[in-house]
């Protein structure tokens, strides 16, 4: 049977992008969007079937899973770092509550699951350098949601089979839809500033280091993930270290004013420093290269590039 697709927190930064991918790679019909909310005019709304669906709902989202004969869920609903900081009960309510109602949905109806983690799972104690297995001690409300989801996906496929699968994805960087309420959110924010003002004042230090990564990397990671033999997958299966390119703000000054020469940057740290502070600065992915052969495509500079040719396309 042809592969039937659900989408949960679809017109998030990630969804918007990989929603279009997996229309282009299985029937467009076959790939449905769901979110709790609704934006006019947003390009998934007119590719495909979209619904609104509120990933708490349980019985809502069975529904649709049995009206559409749905096979596997790509479960992105969830509220980012500085979100989740703000309002840490929603942030467990959804982040947690809202994965378990897509994992006992999955196992009811032997369903295969996509749920991201995130470099936040990493603690102060961590290497700079992330290894795969380390202790995971996050000092963020967001980052203890995304090691819970990690263990709950382990557990769900050791005891019951449910083919679970993630990646702990590093801050993405797009232009087709805005960053969701993260931390990394200055270094996709910084390209519109530099683009419509020539300034930008950013929430972090200029030396502060983090992973990141570009969208298209992401996005094909995920389909490689989900397109690799289950057996191939060992115990890390629930949260994958990839590596993307990882820079200073500085740096990232410093590259975009190859398109800019006249672009500058200010900087006002505020509560955001200290979750980004918590983070390791680089991720080993050793793990991944092995088991399903990821390989990044984009650094710094080819990132920066691609920015610049689709904001100003
Ligand atoms: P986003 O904030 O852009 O999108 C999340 C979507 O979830 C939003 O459209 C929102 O409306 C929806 N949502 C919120 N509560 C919901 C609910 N109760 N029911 C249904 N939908 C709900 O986030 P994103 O960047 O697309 O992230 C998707 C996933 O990837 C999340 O699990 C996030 O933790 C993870 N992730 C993202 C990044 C990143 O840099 N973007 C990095 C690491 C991990
Ligand atoms: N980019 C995300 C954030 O900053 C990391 O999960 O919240």
């Amino acid at each position: 049977m042809a592969t039937r697709i659900l989408v949960t927190g679809a017109l998030g930064q990630i969804g918007t992008e990989l929603v279009e991918a997996l229309r282009d790679n299985y029937n467009p019909q076959s790939v449905i969007a769901t979110d709790i909310r609704d934006v006019a005019n947003h390009s998934i709304l007119k590719s495909g079937p979209f619904f609104i669906l509120d990933v708490l709902d349980g019985n809502a989202l069975e529904k649709l899973v049995i009206e559409f004969q749905i096979d596997t869920i790509y479960h992105l609903a969830a509220l980012l770092s500085a979100t989740g900081e703000k309002n840490p009960e929603l942030c467990e309510r959804v982040n947690v509550g809202g994965t378990k109602v897509v994992f006992e949905c999955a196992k009811k109806h032997g369903l295969r699951v996509y749920a991201p983690s995130s470099i936040a799972v990493f603690g102060p104690d961590c290497p700079d350098l992330a290894p795969q297995v380390t202790p995971l001690n996050p000092t963020t409300v967001y980052g203890k949601t995304k090691v819970n989801g990690e263990q709950l996906g382990l557990m769900y496929w050791k005891q019951f089979g449910v083919d679970i699968r993630g990646i702990r994805y590093p801050g993405l960087i797009s232009y087709k839809a805005p960053a969701g309420g993260g931390t990394t959110d200055y270094a996709v924010e910084i390209f519109s500033a530099a683009i419509e003002s020539g300034h930008y004042d950013c929430f972090v230090r200029g030396d502060t280091r983090l992973p990141m990564m570009y969208m298209e990397d992401a996005i094909r990671a995920t389909l490689e993930l989900m397109s690799t033999p289950s057996e191939q997958l060992g115990d890390s299966r629930a949260g994958y270290n990839i590596a993307g390119c990882s820079f200073t703000v500085d740096e990232l000054v410093t590259s975009i004013r190859r398109h800019l020469p006249s672009f500058t940057c200010s900087f006002n740290p505020d509560i955001r420093q200290q979750y980004a502070d918590s983070w390791p600065n680089e991720i080993e992915d050793k793990l991944a290269r092995k088991e399903w052969l990821w390989i990044p495509e984009f650094d710094l500079d080819r990132m920066v590039d691609a920015m610049f040719v689709g904001l100003q396309n």
